[in-house]
């Protein structure tokens, strides 16, 4: 027998039974940035290995270890995304986006590449949908992307889920602080992990991301950045809390929250939920505002974030078994077709010239392709949701009739071909 070729490990089909979900995720979203004034960005999925090193950072765990990198067949190092942001910045500058708009809101959506060790809710590819905000230091701009998320979420029926939120203040605040902290850790050397010993000296905060237990025990009383901050700084995250209450956004300060990527400063936050399990974020972002003069552009300011479709799409799972998000109603009409002994083909014949009608007038219309017994085309039309099903045998086609049933109520009629085809759609 032929060997059967499985996906790569980490890299899921998504099959049609969850795909309604994707799509209520993706349709809930264009919804709330078209309303916010958000416009869609389509970025390739490779791009210069360079983009993601400097943009990223080459000590973080991203570009370390979990990049897919390969030489193209010209001999060019490229890498397939990791995360959106870089790309999205890179576009912005090559196109010179901030002449079109002075203050440019961005959206994207699609896969991203991460080579992690795969477990519950982390994958190798794995799907994103992200905002960015350039060319304004606002705290307003940072409060806005936070309450898109939060709206987002809410929009597909999540509840119960928790925002952290913490400021990196700005990279010169953060020098006597991270100095302070590697005063700090090098006094427990001894009981840090060896990566976190590799941390100390290369990357400190990143130790405040370390699972070990006996490291997280150490960070738990390391210096707090809040207290080095400046007033500007301060009064810039103060801001971002009012504004969120305001919207009516929960959230908590959370002084850890340090991300795993290298190019925030000032607010970062994320969106976690107890019900994910190890991998709890299901959203995460920040305030960038070095990013686009490091690639290469006019010093311009930055805010976005970055949602972990899979993460969103398993809280909606759970949200949809305990009814917390309703199925769609039924709608549409289901032909079923019974053979005639003259003329067998005719009813279905007559049934798929229906469907087309009805689905030109905007209806949700559908019949089988072959002959079948009433039963199960019965079943079928309930079980694709449908409202009604039209009945179509030899009586009816003679009288130019269709027996029209209620699936909800059981309740039938007569139904004249012509009239049937008037039925206005449903609204969307
Ligand atoms: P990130 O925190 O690396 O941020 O990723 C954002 C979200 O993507 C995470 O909260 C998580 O839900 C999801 N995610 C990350 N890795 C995986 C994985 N291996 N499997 C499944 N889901 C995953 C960023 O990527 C930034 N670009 C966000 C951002 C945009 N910051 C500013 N603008």
């Amino acid at each position: 027998m032929t060997e059967k070729i499985q996906s790569l490990t980490g890299m899921n089909d998504i099959l049609p039974d969850t795909v309604s979900l994707w799509q209520r995720l993706e349709t809930t979203c264009r919804q709330v940035f078209a309303h916010a004034g958000f416009a869609e960005i389509r970025t390739p999925l490779l791009e210069a290995t360079a983009l993601f090193s400097r943009g990223i950072g080459d000590d973080t765990q991203v570009v370390q270890k979990e990049m897919y990198t390969f030489l193209d067949k010209g001999g060019d190092s490229v890498t397939l995304r990791p995360e959106g942001t870089a790309g999205v910045v890179r576009a912005y500058i090559e196109h010179a986006l901030q002449a079109q708009e002075e203050v440019l809101k961005l959206y994207y959506m699609g896969p991203m590449f991460r080579y992690e060790r795969p477990q519950k809710g982390r994958l190798r590819q794995f799907h994103q949908i992200g905002v960015e905000v350039f060319g304004v230091d606002s705290p307003f701009a940072d409060a806005e992307v936070i309450t898109l998320a939060d709206r987002i979420a809410k929009g597909v029926g999540l509840s119960g889920y928790q925002l952290f939120l913490n400021t990196l203040g700005t990279k010169e605040e953060r020098e006597p602080y991270l100095a302070k902290l590697i005063i700090y850790f090098s006094k427990f050397s001894h009981d840090l992990c060896g990566e976190c010993q590799k941390r100390l000296h290369k990357n400190v905060l990143r130790i405040f991301d370390c699972k070990n237990p006996q490291c997280a025990s150490v960070a738990e009383d390391a210096p707090f950045l809040m207290d080095d901050l400046s007033p500007r700084s301060r009064g810039h995250f103060e801001s971002v809390q009012n504004a969120l209450t305001v919207a009516g956004v929960a959230f908590e300060v959370k002084p850890r929250v340090v991300r795993g990527l290298d190019y925030y400063e000032k607010t970062t936050f994320e969106f976690v939920s107890d019900q994910l399990g190890a991998q709890s974020a299901f959203c995460g972002g920040g305030r960038y505002n070095q990013l686009v003069a490091e690639l290469g552009g006019k010093d311009t300011p930055g805010v976005g974030f970055g949602m972990g479709c899979e993460r969103v799409i398993m809280l909606m799972e759970q949200a949809v078994s305990v009814g917390a998000v309703r199925e769609p109603p039924m709608n549409g009409i289901y032909f079923v077709a019974i053979a005639d002994r003259a003329l067998p083909e005719a009813p279905l014949q007559k049934a798929r010239e229906l469907v087309q009608r009805l689905r030109d007038a905007g209806v949700r219309a559908d019949a089988g392709f072959e002959a079948k017994s009433l039963k199960s085309q019965m079943r079928r039309a309930n079980k694709l949701g449908y409202a009604k099903a039209a009945i179509l045998g030899e009586d009816e086609l003679a009288k130019n009739v269709v027996t029209l049933k209620d699936l909800v109520t059981g309740e039938q009629s007569e139904v004249p071909f012509e009239e049937l085809c008037k039925i206005p759609p449903p609204p969307l």
